[in-house]
């Protein structure tokens, strides 16, 4: 650069060329656009001739890097190759799954138990846009088969396994089996489990989401989705056109925060599944506790599938306590060590009671019907000394 160059020019232009040295961790690239040497370049990297970074709407390296490590790890021991993309949240990984596979008059089937953003996203934003939702129980896979025989304007089914708020699990590969002879697609949202515990693809799903705001960061600081696939379904591009035009891809900065959480998830999710057990098993011996939902006791009903298809249990579990809603609101307010909020997947214990947090404004008779009942209290188990979290629930139980 002409080094009598104006002092406007000087402040306005970088300071100088620094990508030669090598940083030994991921570097956040907080640039909006990225530079070309030639116009032929550019040609060549907009006409997909050659690989290369365009525009941070599109992606760029610090979030293509954790997008690729998802797809690995959803991958990983697979004998085909997966394509990963990071969203701006879950909702956006999953709603820009839906706007790029169903069109106006297809149908999706899928379970009552969702988490209620998505159940909402499909009721309330794309029944308008005629694309219509059949909830059913997707355990039952005689039912499953009729509807499909019975429906061939079901296009997706669409699944959580463990499902809120009872943990119930559902076969994913019978189900991937009944949708494949049905033409139809499948999408396992794997947020409760991460790829260390389950990897949907494996048994035959076709996209996974996520997420990422609960077990992939793990520290509850960041918000943010992802969605993968396999490298050579034929929608793969058409997602990427997608995330381009709706604008839905995730910044460099939350990408960083899940790529720092993710280097300790093997080892979070041991240790959340060894206190979500040991929680689990002190309370199925509660005098005040009717009932423990955690897939890893013998008394679920989903115990050998969950042993069948997940690596551990995971640090999710809810439980029953006597007394219903008073008795629920009680406990909550007498909780001092762990924390009383809406999400999960964090390092510490986050304690939720449906009935008068996330689901306050839900019928109660629609509410019992998906097993979350007035006494019901879900805990995300965290990591700290097991003591301290069965100490404080046993003060708050009372
Ligand atoms: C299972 C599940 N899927 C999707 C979401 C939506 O994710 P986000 O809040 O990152 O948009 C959530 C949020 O709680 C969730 O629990």
């Amino acid at each position: 650069m002409n080094k009598n160059i104006g002092f406007e020019s000087l402040c306005a232009k970088e300071a100088k060329e620094i990508r030669t040295t090598k940083p030994h961790q991921l570097p956040i690239y907080a640039a909006s656009t990225f530079q070309f040497d030639s116009i032929e370049e550019s040609m060549a990297v907009f006409t997909g001739e050659k690989q290369g970074d365009i525009y941070s709407r599109f992606g760029n390296p610090t979030i293509n890097a954790v997008a690729d490590k998802i797809a690995k790890m959803e991958a990983h021991g697979a004998d085909f190759e997966a394509f990963g993309f990071l969203l701006s949240s879950g909702m956006a990984a999953i709603s820009t799954l839906l706007f790029s596979t169903l069109q106006p008059g297809d149908k999706v089937l899928t379970q009552g138990n969702l988490y209620g953003g998505t159940t909402d996203l499909l009721l309330k934003v794309l029944g308008p846009l005629q694309i219509e939702t059949i909830i059913t129980d997707l355990k039952n896979l005689d039912e499953v088969e009729g509807i499909l025989q019975k429906e061939p304007a079901v296009k997706m089914i669409y699944f959580e396994t463990p499902a809120n708020p009872t943990l119930d699990c559902l076969p994913l590969r019978e189900i991937s089996a009944v949708a494949k002879r049905h033409n139809c697609i499948t999408v396992a949202d794997n947020t409760f489990c991460t790829p260390y515990l389950q990897q949907p693809m494996l048994h035959g799903v076709d996209f996974v989401l996520h997420s990422t705001t609960k077990y992939l960061n793990g520290h509850g600081n960041s918000v943010a989705g992802a969605l993968v696939g396999r490298e050579d379904h034929a929608l793969k591009s058409k997602i990427f056109q997608n995330i381009k035009l709706i604008g839905t891809n995730c910044n460099s900065w939350d990408a960083w925060l899940i790529n720092n959480g993710m280097k300790t998830l093997a080892i979070r999710l041991d240790k959340h599944t060894e206190n979500a057990t040991k929680l689990a098993q002190y309370l199925e011996n509660h005098e005040q506790v009717i009932r423990v939902n955690y897939p890893g006791l013998a008394s679920h009903p989903d115990y050998d599938l969950a042993k069948a298809q997940m690596r551990k249990s995971g640090g999710m579990l809810s439980f029953e306590l006597k007394g219903g809603l008073e008795a629920g609101k009680k406990f909550m307010n007498s909780l001092q060590f762990c924390t009383l909020a809406p999400t999960l997947g964090d390092v510490d214990t986050l304690i939720l009671h449906p009935a008068s947090m996330s689901h306050i404004n839900v019928d109660p008779e629609i509410r019992n019907k998906v097993g979350i009942t007035d006494g019901l209290i879900r805990v995300s188990t965290g990591i700290e000394r097991i003591e301290d979290i069965i100490a404080d629930i046993e003060q708050a139980i009372g």
